[in-house]
């Protein structure tokens, strides 16, 4: 990570606490150039998913399809709606989002509360310009304030979460199947490969089962 990154998520860091609509004006008046991307134009704004308009549902089936062709056609979920977004705009386009899950997860019956990470994505042109990671960050930052502890996500690709400091967890997990709109089965298996936490506590899930209470976002 170049300095400017690291300059540009230190400032986001202390400018998120504040309100669920933030600008980042603050960075590109300390000289963030980036390639003409101009950070004065970039919103990041929380949404419960009830607050979500015609419009902003049109632009994630959009974003999603995109972004996860395989998964989106034409829904703004995959499994299960999650708890609220967070997406970021450039301008009034929709060019990021992540689904946030606030659910509590249980090991050894004891109830953790997280966010779990969902959907992730930053349209094609706007990548490798630090916005997954702005939305990573504002997410982790809204974690600390509802002092949810544990952020989780499940990803084939660890670069980016590892450069954020999430850590590949070998846990099973146990959680319910749902495959085209329908719930099958209760699935425990080995998710080592994909489950990756980060962390506030110093609390260790290796070798132990992960209830997730729900469908594995
Ligand atoms: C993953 C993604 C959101 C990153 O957005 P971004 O704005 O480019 O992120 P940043 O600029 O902050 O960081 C970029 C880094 O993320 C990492 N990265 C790239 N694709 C990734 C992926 N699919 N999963 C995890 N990390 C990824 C790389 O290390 C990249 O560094 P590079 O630009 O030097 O190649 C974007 O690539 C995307 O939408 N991919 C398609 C959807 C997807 O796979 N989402 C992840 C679901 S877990």
């Amino acid at each position: 990570m170049n300095l400017k990154n690291c300059i540009l998520i230190l400032l986001t860091l202390l400018t998120l606490n504040s309100s669920d609509l933030f600008f980042i004006t603050k960075l590109y008046a300390m000289g963030t150039d980036m390639n003409e991307f101009d950070l004065k134009k970039l919103k990041i704004k929380r949404k419960q998913e009830c607050d979500l308009d015609k419009t902003d549902r049109s632009s994630l089936r959009g974003i999603l399809s995109e972004c996860f062709p395989e998964c989106f056609t034409d829904r703004v979920f995959y499994k299960q709606l999650p708890t609220m977004r967070l997406m970021a705009f450039y301008e009034k386009r929709l060019i990021g989002q992540v689904g946030i899950d606030h659910r509590v997860v249980s090991v050894n019956r004891i109830p953790y509360q997280i966010f779990g990470i969902v959907d992730l994505c930053v349209t094609g042109d706007f990548r490798s310009r630090s916005i997954g990671t702005l939305l990573l960050t504002a997410l982790e930052n809204l974690a600390n304030q509802c002092d949810v502890n544990y952020v989780v996500a499940f990803a084939d690709q660890h670069e980016l979460y590892k450069k954020l400091g999430y850590k590949q967890v070998k846990a099973n997990c146990r959680f319910l199947a749902i495959e085209d709109l329908s719930s099958h089965s209760i699935i425990e298996r080995d998710e080592s490969k994909i489950l990756l936490i980060k962390s506030r506590e110093d609390v260790d899930f290796t070798d132990k089962t992960i209830d997730l209470l729900g469908h594995l976002f």
